[in-house]
């Protein structure tokens, strides 16, 4: 567990004021990813033009899971999605400016479920009905 100290001041900020919060109903792409910890996020994407005009998650996790849930949504929001497609864990870390060391995976959690929303995307964009399947509503 780490303590508070550990944190940079944005993670802080965005633990305690998580942006992008929810799940959009309708949504164009969604992924829910369970790490090996047991965490799970979701995160689902508005696409327009490819472009991501909206990106929200949940999150069962830590703080730190929470931060990096919250600054994933921001980076990826009005990004095209091949942009948005490359965004890794050490792009997170970055954004964090770093996590201690019992967190780094919760990096990894945020930005494997934002490219596999995406990836969620394409597939129902090329199959629509795939959507009526998926888990969520
Ligand atoms: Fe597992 Fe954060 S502690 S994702």
């Amino acid at each position: 567990m780490s303590s508070e100290g550990e944190y940079s001041a944005v993670v802080l900020d965005h633990m305690r004021h998580p942006r992008n919060w929810g799940i959009i109903n309708r949504s164009d792409g969604f992924s829910r990813i369970t790490g090996p910890c047991g965490d799970t996020m979701e995160i689902s994407l508005n696409v327009k033009d490819n472009t991501i005009v909206k990106c929200t998650f949940d999150t069962d996790g830590c703080g730190a899971t929470v931060a990096c849930g919250s600054i994933v949504t921001e980076m990826a929001t009005g990004e095209k999605l091949c942009h948005a497609r490359q965004i890794d864990q050490t792009m997170v870390l970055d954004c964090c400016r770093g996590l201690p060391a019992g967190n780094v995976h919760c990096a990894q959690l945020a930005a494997n479920t934002l490219r596999s929303a995406i990836d969620d995307y394409f597939q129902t964009h090329q199959s629509p009905w795939k959507k009526i399947y998926r888990i969520q509503k």
